[in-house]
């Protein structure tokens, strides 16, 4: 890739500009202050009063006092650079030696990519992450634990700036908001900054970094140049279809593409564009096809959860995980990636494709890709990344409603989390009367994956906050209890023999005790979001049809297969927003797989799901009624969303 192209795209400012910023900064940012402020008691208002005591107090009622935290004030950094000098990184610069080959594809664009018209500095990232905090979310608080001590930022690679744009992970990653970032979170930053902190680099920042050059150029508002990650909370994830896959894509629909509007009609969308949908492989030099899914931040707190596996316990055999389709098969099957760091095999459930093999990998690349930096982070560095963010516990501890989740035998907040067996599958139960018909008998037992307000069950009604908190609690056993038909999950109900459908919980995949991941090895189940359903006149007999297919909000690809090949349930040729693990091994039987995602600190990092579809929580909840026939009350949908709300 030219200098020229690169020096093309990158927006430079001149010092007046610089000034104008700076300006408007100092005053927006303490609007921004008083803003969240209100917007937090707004929030607040149809709730119990928050105490005024500071100390917590797991008395009832008693709502944890707010940390001082200096996060909402990372807007108001010092602008610290400008555009980067042109480099001659030749291909594969820097990169370790056992990088992944879907990083290698695509590293040189990430390089090319244009740098943000203004670099910040760290200066709103607080001096230590203590070892307790509490911070206000819309429905309460969430607090965060760090079992081993608080955490000195300066000193610890996790919040510093290791590339090029003055990103680091801690700006995509808050302690405020779980370990992942809100919607309001990044709303008020683009207040705040006018789209110039660094979550907005054009890199994957923006709906495609070549829509912030359009802007600058006044031919497109700035807001709808990042109005996916404005308007979902998604981040552009570009990723190289592999050589052997065994489709072929088409982009059928680009919704960033502005070329039927506006002259001189160049296709101008990240997957339409040939500069950001063709790459170069960094070893080889070979052509290769770029595909751009938009996804939400995954939680990086809890995390001993995600990398250990009911397998790590002894709970089932080592496990037997095919390393290319990676559904589980016959004990005895090839040996699979053992983790350095723990020496058991690899948990196959970092990211939403399970692509990232260990902590430690997943750092490296996301500090070349986010941060755009073009040399790998040193080990040490790496080190204390991974050590912070195997550190930290989050889950929500005040619910505006049920008031203090440890009250009365609750078991919320990141303590008892902390505290927990990770990889621990969930403990069995009896599966009450179903009082809703189910389509083939209901098993006499569940999996409860959260024992956590059980005792809320049997509250007297003259206990305080005794109808808030059984609600809850129906919304726990209704998670663990309700039986329904779980039909057409590719990675699930085709694990042995392909299956029309099985019968199952929330927790049958949301099972790992105290997390609600799954407690398996590589599970990445089809459940429809990203909406692979079959091309129009390409429908199966027998498909699941309470699919609601691709959303026209994001890019939509057509899958075509190979002759012989086909997706488990959907046949050979679908339409989605995201192919899911079929980016990584290229299967069709892996098309739409996402990873089961960790359920804890929900309240504070709305919207749901990889794609950001869910505004709330009674959204996620009517996706599955809707999707899987569950026959939800109202009042069962209320109690589901107390109970997720209170995680
Ligand atoms: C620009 C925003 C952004 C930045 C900066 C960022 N991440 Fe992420 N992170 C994401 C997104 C988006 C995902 C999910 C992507 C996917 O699965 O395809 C993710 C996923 C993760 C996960 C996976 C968690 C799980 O359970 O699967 C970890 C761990 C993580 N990030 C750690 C880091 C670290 C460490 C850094 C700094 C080197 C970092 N992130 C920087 C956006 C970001
Ligand atoms: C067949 C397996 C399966 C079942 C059953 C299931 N889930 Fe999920 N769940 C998933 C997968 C896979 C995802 C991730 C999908 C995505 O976001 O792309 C997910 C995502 C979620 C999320 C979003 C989390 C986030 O970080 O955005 C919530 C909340 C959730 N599920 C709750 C539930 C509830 C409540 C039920 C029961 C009504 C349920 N799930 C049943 C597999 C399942």
């Amino acid at each position: 890739m030219s200098n020229k192209r690169r020096g093309s795209v990158r927006i430079r400012m001149d010092k007046d500009t610089i000034r104008r910023v700076i300006a408007r900064h100092s005053a927006l940012v303490f609007g921004l202050l008083v803003g969240m402020a209100a917007t937090s008691l707004a929030l607040l208002q149809p709730m119990p009063a928050i105490a005024q005591a500071p100390a917590p107090s797991e008395a009832a009622g008693a709502a944890p006092a707010v940390s001082p935290s200096g996060f909402n004030a990372q807007a108001a950094a010092v602008p610290q650079g400008g555009p980067r000098a042109p480099s001659d990184l030749s291909l594969g610069a820097g990169l370790r030696p056992d990088t992944p080959s879907y990083f290698t594809r695509i590293f040189q664009s990430i390089l090319d990519a244009p740098l943000p018209s203004l670099i910040f500095g760290q200066g709103g990232i607080p001096a230590s992450i203590p070892e307790h905090e509490v911070d206000a979310d819309p429905t309460g608080r969430l607090a965060s634990f760090q079992p081993l001590g608080p955490t000195t930022t300066a000193t610890n690679a996790f919040f510093q700036s290791l590339g090029e744009n003055g990103r680091s992970c801690v700006t995509c990653h808050l302690p405020p908001n779980a370990m992942s970032v809100s919607i309001d979170n990044i709303a008020a930053r683009w207040n705040a900054t006018s789209g110039a902190d660094p979550i907005f680099a054009p890199i994957d920042g923006a709906d495609c970094p070549n829509k912030v050059f359009l802007a600058q150029q006044g031919k497109l508002d700035p807001r709808s140049a990042h109005s996916l990650l404005l308007g979902r909370g998604v981040f552009r994830i570009f990723l190289a279809v592999p050589d052997n896959a065994e489709f072929k894509v088409e982009v059928i629909h680009d919704p960033t593409d502005t070329a039927t509007t506006q002259p001189p009609f160049n296709h101008d969308g990240c997957n339409t564009d040939p500069t950001f949908s063709v790459g170069k492989d960094a070893t080889t030099g070979e052509k290769v096809r770029i595909l751009s899914m938009y996804r939400r931040p995954r939680i990086a707190a809890n995390l001993p959860y995600v990398t250990t596996t009911r397998s790590d316990l002894g709970v089932d055999p080592p496990p037997a995980v095919d390393p290319v389709t990676k559904l589980p098969v016959a004990v005895g099957s090839p040996p699979v990636t053992i983790d350095p760091r723990t020496g058991r095999p690899i948990s196959g459930n970092i990211m939403w494709d399970g692509r990232e093999p260990t902590l430690e990998h997943q750092a490296s690349d996301a500090t070349q890709g986010h941060a755009q930096a073009p040399n790998p982070p040193t080990s040490t560095q790496v080190a204390q990344m991974v050590q912070f963010e195997l550190g930290i516990f989050s889950a929500q501890i005040w619910d505006a409603w049920a008031l203090h989740l440890t009250a009365a035998g609750g078991l919320g907040g990141p303590e008892f989390i902390s505290g927990g067996v990770p990889g621990l599958p969930a403990q069995t139960v009896a599966v009450p009367p179903q009082t809703v018909p189910v389509t083939a008998p209901p098993p006499a037992t569940a999996n409860a994956s959260f024992p956590l307000f059980n005792s809320w069950a049997t509250l007297a009604t003259s206990a305080e906050r005794a109808a808030q908190r059984q609600s809850v609690a129906r919304g726990e056993a209704i998670f663990q209890t309700r039986v329904f038909t779980i039909n057409g999950v590719a990675g699930l109900t085709n694990i042995g023999s392909v299956k029309p459908s099985t019968t199952g919980t929330c927790s049958s995949c949301h099972n790992q005790a105290n997390a609600g991941n799954d407690s398996f090895v590589a599970a990445q189940h089809d459940i429809g979001i990203g909406g692979t359903v079959a091309a129009p006149g390409h429908a199966p007999a027998g498909a699941p049809t309470t699919i609601p297919g691709p959303s026209t909000e994001l890019p939509i690809f057509k899958l075509s297969c190979a002759s012989g090949k086909s997706t488990v349930y959907q046949g050979p040729v679908v339409v989605t927003n995201d192919p899911g693990l079929a980016m990584i091994t290229g299967l069709c039987a892996d098309i739409g797989r996402l990873t089961v995602p960790q359920l804890r600190g929900l309240a504070a990092r709305a919207p749901y799901f990889s794609d950001g579809s869910a505004a709330t929580l009674v959204d996620v909840v009517t996706f599955y009624n809707n999707r899987f026939g569950i026959q939800l009350s109202n009042q069962d949908i209320q109690d589901l969303a107390a109970f997720l709300r209170s995680l």
